[in-house]
């Protein structure tokens, strides 16, 4: 079994994308011993597991997660020996170390599919292969099968004249999809992750687990959008029971991402008697900001939508059973600071990045679940926004950006909905220090480091009362010391008419009783006090003002722009 074994319930995990982190050798991409190096960060920062994104060999087509070879370490990122270092070092230090499996696709240049392309039929069955719609025969492609749209725009599928057939891809076109129909797929994926358990990793991230099991019609769909016709497919659950069992990781700390998933498959997903995962990311909350659900088309974010959301999400997954990842970012988002209103004073104390950078903290480490920090949180590291479309990387939005200018947006609105919506924000050098590169190289980085650094880094915030790595750190404790936010039932209240903007919510354990209360309201509100019910022998635990908000007789609180606050009775 893994080393650290730790509950998931009461542990907190850290997000590390490897090739932002930081870099040892002067390439200016971070690499596996430069994680190694910032461990006793970490467990200063007082993590339980560092979750690692792919460093396995790979084109780079889509930052890692177009894998060629599931079993080795990218040259780029280190070497077999240096994993075997971080691991041990990790274990030393009593944090655990969770890896990304990629298993909905490989990379083209995997060997699996460069067989297929060779014509081995054993391989051409590893792949969804279609013929074209109209085709007068092999060698004529016709038309695509579906109508189906891939994640990073276009269609889903490609003519491939070695293979003869259309082959699906749910993301880019170097990431041909596995048939999960297929027994051995499914064996050689169990493989592979028995490969790295056995290696000493502690814990699993299954990418977009929720699309391994396609529906049995494949049919157009309204506009051919197709994730949510395919997610949570017909057979996704006997799939990853059988993926935990074959790959002997039943009770090892297990997260799906679950793409446009829903809450009853999630329950399904985590109820422990079902022997799947410990817990699953689901994206809903991340797309209160999406005007029409489009990514590419910008709106405020609707608070009491992204009220109702947690309210379903933790009530729902606590009635039937089920266990949620608690996260505001990624390195697939912008950085939540901006996104939900701190925009100004990046660095600075009281300003609104200061506060909303602290109130969304204190919502992920209150509510029900496991928290999750992705690297830069703590520091309040904020959205890239570039100033030019060639500073930018990442495949979708650069695609995003031809997509919006072919679609009549001028170049200077395309640049700024990809200034807002890019993953790139999320994927900009790790902020250690205000010099050279932000700390994180000696070379040249990947991507440019964000204006913001000079206030906005480790260096800047370690010791600093009142920083915003220190209110992270006090809230990892919290999180460690008191049961009821680990373990306590979780019921949403009601802030009232006058604070629309106010999610509040208690945690109930025992005799213990919690109430946090977060405002994304840029104006000051009142929330009333009814449902909060803050009798006397209530002390404020923590909140992101330097005292308490007024608490009038009736027991209503008036809050400041973007105030959260935590009661412990
Ligand atoms: C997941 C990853 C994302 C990647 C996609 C395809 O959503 O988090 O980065 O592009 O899967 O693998």
């Amino acid at each position: 079994m893994a080393a650290i074994e730790r509950d998931f319930k009461r542990s907190v995990i850290y997000q590390v994308y490897v090739k932002s982190f930081c870099d040892s050798d002067g390439d200016g991409v971070g690499d596996l011993p430069g994680v190694t190096s910032k461990l006793d960060y970490l467990a200063a920062l007082g993590v339980d597991y560092v979750w690692l994104t792919p460093f396995y060999p790979s084109p780079q087509r889509d930052g890692g997660y177009d894998v060629s070879d599931y079993r080795a370490v990218d040259p780029l990122f280190g070497t077999m020996g240096d994993f075997d270092e971080l691991v041990a070092q990790a274990h030393r230090r009593g944090i655990g170390v969770m890896l990304d499996m990629v298993l909905c696709h490989t990379s083209d240049r995997h060997a699996w599919f460069q067989r297929a392309l060779a014509g081995e039929e054993r391989f051409r069955r590893f792949y969804i292969l279609r013929d074209g719609r109209g085709s007068s025969g092999p060698g004529d492609p016709g038309e695509p099968p579906t109508n189906w749209q891939c994640a990073f725009g276009g269609p889903a599928w490609e003519w491939e004249p070695r293979l003869g057939k259309w082959y699906l891809h749910m993301h880019d076109v170097s990431q041909p999809d596995l048939d999960w129909t297929n027994p051995e797929v499914r064996r050689a994926c169990a493989d592979v992750v028995r490969f790295w358990k056995e290696r000493g990793v502690d814990g699993f991230r299954f990418d977009v687990v929720s699309l391994i099991s396609k529906p049995e019609v494949f049919e157009d769909t309204p506009d051919g959008s197709c994730r949510r016709l395919v997610a949570d497919g017909p057979h996704v659950h006997e799939y990853l029971q059988e993926l935990v069992a074959q790959a002997g990781i039943d009770g090892m700390l297990t997260v799906g991402e679950m793409a446009a998933t829903t809450l009853g498959n999630c329950i399904r997903y985590t109820r422990p008697e079902d022997h799947e995962l410990s817990m699953t990311f689901s994206f809903h909350h991340l797309k209160v900001d999406y005007a029409d659900g489009d990514k590419w088309a910008l709106k405020e974010p609707d608070i009491a939508e992204l009220r109702r959301l947690f309210r379903d999400w933790q009530e729902g997954m606590q009635a039937g059973g089920g266990w949620n990842a608690l996260f505001w970012d990624n390195h697939d988002q912008p950085r939540a600071v901006t996104r939900f209103g701190g925009r100004e004073g990046a660095g600075e104390r009281g300003s609104s990045w200061d506060r909303v950078g602290k109130m969304l903290a204190v919502l992920s480490f209150t509510m029900q679940g496991t928290p999750y920090i992705y690297q830069g949180d703590e520091l309040g590291m904020a959205n890239a926004g570039y100033a030019s479309i060639d500073a930018y990387a990442d495949v979708e939005s650069v695609n995003a950006y031809r997509l919006l200018v072919e679609g009549g947006a001028s170049a200077d609105e395309a640049l700024r909905i990809v200034g807002e919506r890019s993953r790139d924000n999320g994927r900009t050098p790790m902020q250690w220090t205000g010099g050279h590169a932000a700390g994180f190289t000696d070379g040249k980085p990947w991507l440019a480091v964000p204006a913001t650094v000079g206030k906005v880094n480790a260096e800047a915030e370690d010791g600093v009362e009142g920083s915003m790595l220190e209110f992270y750190r006090d809230l990892v404790r919290l999180r460690h010391d008191l049961p009821v936010l680990a373990e306590g039932r979780v019921r949403f209240l009601d802030a009232g008419a006058g604070a629309p903007k106010v999610i509040a919510f208690e945690r109930t354990l025992g005799d213990a009783r919690l109430v946090s209360v977060c405002s994304f309201d840029a104006r000051a509100c009142t929330v009333d006090g009814g449902d909060l019910a803050l009798g006397d022998g209530y002390r404020r635990l923590a909140g992101n003002y330097d005292d308490e908000p007024l608490r009038a007789d009736d027991g209503s609180l008036a809050l400041r722009p973007q105030e959260a606050v935590v009661y412990l009775q």
